[in-house]
């Protein structure tokens, strides 16, 4: 079984962070996203994983060596010019000549859901597509789903405003296609799964939505990013894996609290680290405070950041503080 993996946004709102990595490749305690997510459908029966791409594959390379992962065999779909959600997995579904039941999934969601209870629901619903549907607090953000007593999807409403709707129930990023809902998608143009081919669907009854209370998130804000590690770290999902890579150094005097500390990560002696996550290549200097941040790059001696994303080419000044920034800000 084939899933389509979107993978092509350009990650804007995890800028610096995503200036030389894409969003899905980026680590989560040590692993980059993309695999845990084809681990996931592995798990599920999927053995074809297409990568559905705006821009260049290589970054996804040292993931996937041989164009493998385990038993799963991983495609590569780079569009002409960024097709939007909908454009992208029909341009990825027909470049790999699909023609069955095929799963598609954000690559920026990370959820314990199980993807066969999802392929399991969507036939025995018989519809044209199923989404997987989760609650959350405030939905203004996501793809607002309403859904009546047969699973049966009666509004999707993108990014709702104040007021819009009623619903918490939010479009998951996992769904299941029969390739007959590639027919509603013209080839070669941007077009919007949610705004476009899913409004169609909806009009036509075609549409089912299960909604499950599985772990979910979605990784695309730093603060989201941030809570995607703790929550490992914490035990908050699954079992606890090992916050500190081995080839970390870590001054003996050093504080970390609930952090993840990269791969050849240094920090210096007297820093103070709690709630952070340390990305490959950050250098923490003596003294140097960081809380509730994302550091790629250099914090400089004595130095405080707070809740700030600090991007791989860039060093905080020694001593200077900082709040709620991303550094470089590129606006
Ligand atoms: N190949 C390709 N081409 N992929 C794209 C393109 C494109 O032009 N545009 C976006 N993507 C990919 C992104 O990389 C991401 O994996 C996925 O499509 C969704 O895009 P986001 O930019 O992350 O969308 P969002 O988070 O605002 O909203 C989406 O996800 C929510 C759940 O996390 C929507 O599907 C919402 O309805 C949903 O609730
Ligand atoms: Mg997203």
């Amino acid at each position: 079984m084939f899933a389509v993996v979107l993978v092509g946004g350009f990650g804007t709102r995890l800028r610096p962070l995503t200036n030389d990595i894409p969003k899905p490749m980026l680590p989560v305690v040590h692993r980059p996203m993309i695999v845990d997510l084809v681990e996931r459908l592995a798990v599920a029966g999927i053995t074809d994983v297409v990568l559905a791409l705006g821009f260049r594959p290589e970054p996804f390379a040292s993931a996937f060596v041989n164009q493998r992962h385990g038993d799963v065999r991983i495609h590569y779909a780079v569009e002409p010019e960024p097709l939007d959600t909908g454009g992208a997995i029909a341009f990825a579904a027909r470049l790999a000549g699909i023609d069955d039941t095929f799963v598609v999934a954000n690559g920026d969601v990370i959820t314990d859901l199980d993807v066969s209870f999802l392929i399991n629901e969507h036939h025995r619903l018989g519809t044209t597509a199923t989404i997987h549907l989760t609650p959350v607090d405030d939905p203004s953000a996501f793809g607002v789903v309403e859904i009546g007593a047969a699973g049966v999807v009666h509004r999707f409403i993108e990014k709702p405003q104040p007021g819009d709707t009623d619903s918490n129930l939010i479009n998951g990023g996992t769904y299941v296609f029969e390739p007959s809902a590639l027919d509603l998608i013209k080839p070669d143009v941007p077009i919007s799964v949610e705004r476009d081919t899913f409004q169609t669907l909806v009009r036509q009854g075609r549409l089912a939505g299960v909604s499950t209370t599985d772990y979910w998130i979605d990784t695309g804000r730093p603060e989201q990013f941030l809570q995607a590690n703790l929550d490992l770290i914490r035990g908050v999902r699954g079992p606890k894996p090992v916050a500190t890579d081995p080839t970390a150094v870590v001054s003996a005097d050093a504080i970390v609290i609930e952090s993840v500390i990269s791969a050849g990560v240094v920090v210096g002696p007297g820093a103070s680290i709690a709630d952070s996550v340390l990305l490959p290549g950050a250098c923490i200097d003596a003294d140097a405070d960081v809380r509730g941040s994302i550091v790629a790059g250099r914090v400089g001696a004595g130095a405080t950041v707070e809740a700030c994303v600090v991007g791989s080419d860039f060093s905080v000044v020694a001593g200077s503080v900082h709040v709620g920034q991303r550094l470089p800000n590129h606006g």
